[in-house]
């Protein structure tokens, strides 16, 4: 299907760029029809994916984390990306409530799940992680 926009937006892993990314991301997919509300589902599945890779991916040391877009006429595509610590188990991550930090709730993955129509996580231990997932306006539901 025919690309109609494409984003990349790298930034240093600070918790002022969670914010950031979640605010351009959003103006991003506004650019499709999506209603209100699933721009703010999207918000958080990107904020949740950011906030991991800074908290955990480096937790709270200085890298990069990079976010890829592309808009097609029946979705947004986002691929975010850092080269942090890395996921052991993935399976056991995605659990609900499944958390390595006590004080969290363990519920980013869970967010990101029922905010997105598609989820793929990839993680190598001492490489870092990526977070793939798509995400059709209403009614647009993409066919693959
Ligand atoms: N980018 C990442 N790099 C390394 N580990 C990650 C990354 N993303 C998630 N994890 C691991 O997966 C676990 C589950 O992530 P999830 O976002 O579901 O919960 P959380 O971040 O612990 O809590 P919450 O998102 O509710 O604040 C994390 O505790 C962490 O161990
Ligand atoms: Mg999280």
């Amino acid at each position: 299907m025919e690309t109609l926009n494409r984003l990349t937006l790298e930034f240093l892993s600070r918790p002022e760029n969670i914010g950031l990314a979640r605010l351009t991301m959003a103006s991003f997919a506004a650019q499709l029809d999506f209603t209100l509300s699933e721009l703010e589902e999207l918000k958080v599945a990107v904020s949740e994916a950011v906030s991991n890779a800074v908290l955990h991916g480096y937790a709270n040391q200085e890298g990069i984390v990079r976010i890829e877009s592309t808009l097609y006429p029946d979705r947004i595509e986002l691929l975010v990306e850092d080269h942090g610590q890395g996921i052991a188990d993935i399976q056991q991550a995605r659990e609900p409530a499944y958390t390595t930090s006590p004080d969290r709730m363990g519920l980013g993955f869970t967010f990101i799940e029922s905010f997105m129509d598609r989820v793929e996580i990839k993680s190598q231990p001492g490489q870092g992680t990526s977070v793939w997932m798509s995400k059709s306006p209403e009614g647009k539901e993409s066919e693959v």
